[in-house]
């Protein structure tokens, strides 16, 4: 980001530069579990839930990149190590059912993601409504679409 660009952010640069991280550090592990998901699937269903996980794992990854185009405008960088994004990402243990074709197993982790990371998008909108356009307009896009795919979960449970 220019320095213009800079200056007419109000609020605390180092603060936003985390939560940014945090919540880059989130949407990979949920890049991650929800690819590893399409993989281990089993039962019946299994083609469609593969390709259901799949679809969001593609998904979560954009919205790393997204909110990496931004901290980097910001003049930061994402975290670099694996276990940095475990850390910041604070999801703790995530325990897929051990019988695989359990598919409401996967997909109740999957709500509890989405409303993890429904939080986590609310309260950045909140925070820099008003102060940092750019951040509130990337939190108030993601948060729509987390929105919108707890919805989704919460319909597949249903079925
Ligand atoms: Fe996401
Ligand atoms: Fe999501």
């Amino acid at each position: 980001m220019g320095q213009k660009g800079r200056e007419i952010s109000k609020v605390d640069k180092k603060w936003v530069l985390n939560e940014l991280r945090k919540a880059y550090a989130f949407e990979w592990v949920v890049h991650y579990y929800a690819a590893l998901a399409s993989q281990i699937v089993a039962g019946l269903r299994t083609p469609v839930y593969e390709e259901i996980f799949e679809e969001a794992a593609k998904g979560e990854f954009e919205h790393a990149n997204k909110i990496a185009k931004r901290i980097a405008e910001l003049g930061g960088e994402p975290p670099e190590t694996m276990a940095e994004i475990e850390k910041l990402a604070s999801f703790g243990k995530v325990n897929f059912p051990n019988d695989r074709s359990d598919i409401k197993g996967f997909l109740k982790i999957f709500l509890k993601m989405e409303q993890h990371a429904i939080e986590l998008y609310d309260d950045l909108a909140q925070k820099t409504h008003g102060k940092d356009l750019v951040t509130h307009e990337l939190a108030e896009d993601l948060l729509a679409d987390e929105v919108a795919e707890e919805e989704e979960y919460e319909n597949m449970l249903r079925e």
